[in-house]
């Protein structure tokens, strides 16, 4: 049986989704059918559903920029939550845990393989690294999947809100200096039920193929959606986001390819089928 946490989340609804559509052994909760920072709730769950072998984590605190004032409750879900998920789990079930680009706060221009160095900038990279820390050291059985620049369905996205501007404004400042890939929640969630009770642990990065900036991204949209707006290219210093950002997200696949799992499409053909979706 397979546990998703964060399943009224982005990539947790679409895991859900299709995890239901596979006809495969699976229950979804969320926040409010379980706070994964209550320590004995956590413990008396997993002692009431002794049939859980399998747990795809995607329940986090993804509020990157508020975290910065509110690193108590970012590092009580990503930290605290992560950990007391993990115990539960311990040597027995199989942990797949979602993680982030951010972890390399890396400004280079190479692709990041899996193993190289994690300088984490800001309270959301940190914690999300902490969290992958725990999960190693407490779960044998464990994938870590890294990936980035998510958009879905649930429409709380850049792309979505890049769309949503475009009606309001002229012009628009897009991050230009910022380069990795999008990632369509449903074609990530295809590979993590790939991915789970396929027995094959270790650390991936998953993102759909190619590479891009913020600032083409929303030109791309922008073009297929057919919206008229002047989209200026700003650096990272000058939008001066509140929490800090990597500007080399592109993440290698070196692994997710000797570990046989397949790769996703390219993020143009992914932003086609999303919005062909909306
Ligand atoms: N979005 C991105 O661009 C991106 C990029 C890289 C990595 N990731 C990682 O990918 C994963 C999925 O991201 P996402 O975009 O799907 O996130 P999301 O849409 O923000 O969903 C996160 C879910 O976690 C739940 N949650 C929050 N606190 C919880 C708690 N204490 N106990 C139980 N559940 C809790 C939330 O419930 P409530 O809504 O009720 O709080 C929400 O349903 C996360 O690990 C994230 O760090 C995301």
């Amino acid at each position: 049986m397979i546990l998703v946490t964060g399943a009224k989340g982005q990539v947790g609804g679409d895991v859900c989704a299709l995890l239901k559509q596979q006809n495969r052994a699976f229950f979804g909760i969320d926040a409010d059918t379980l706070d994964l920072t209550d320590e004995e709730r956590v413990r008396a769950f997993f002692d009431a559903h002794r049939e859980i072998t399998s747990v795809i984590h995607c329940a986090a605190y993804t509020a990157v920029d508020k975290a910065e004032d509110d690193f108590e409750a970012c590092a009580r879900v990503n930290v605290t939550g992560t950990t007391y998920l993990a115990e539960a789990c311990g040597s027995d079930i199989e942990l797949l845990y979602l993680s982030s680009d951010y972890v390399f706060g890396s400004d280079g221009g190479e692709p990041l393989e899996t193993d190289d160095p994690k300088t984490p900038r800001g309270v959301y990279a940190k914690s999300k690294y902490a969290g992958e820390l725990a999960v190693e050291l407490l779960c044998p059985k464990h994938y870590i999947v890294r990936t980035s620049w998510v958009f879905g369905e649930q429409d709380r996205n850049f792309i979505a809100t890049i769309l949503r501007l475009a009606d309001t404004h002229d012009t628009l400042r897009v991050v230009v200096d910022q380069v990795g890939a999008p990632t369509y929640s449903r074609h990530l969630a295809k590979l993590l039920c790939s991915m789970i009770e396929s027995g094959k642990y270790g650390v991936f990065h998953a993102t759909n193929e190619g590479e891009c900036s913020w600032f083409e991204l929303a030109q791309f949209a922008l073009s297929l959606a057919g919206k008229a707006v002047t989209v200026l290219p700003v650096t990272t210093e000058d939008y001066a986001a509140k929490a800090p950002r990597p500007k080399n997200s592109r993440l290698s696949k070196r692994s997710l390819d000797e570990a046989g799992f397949s790769r996703l499409p390219a993020w143009e053909d992914a932003v086609k089928e999303y919005l062909s979706h909306r």
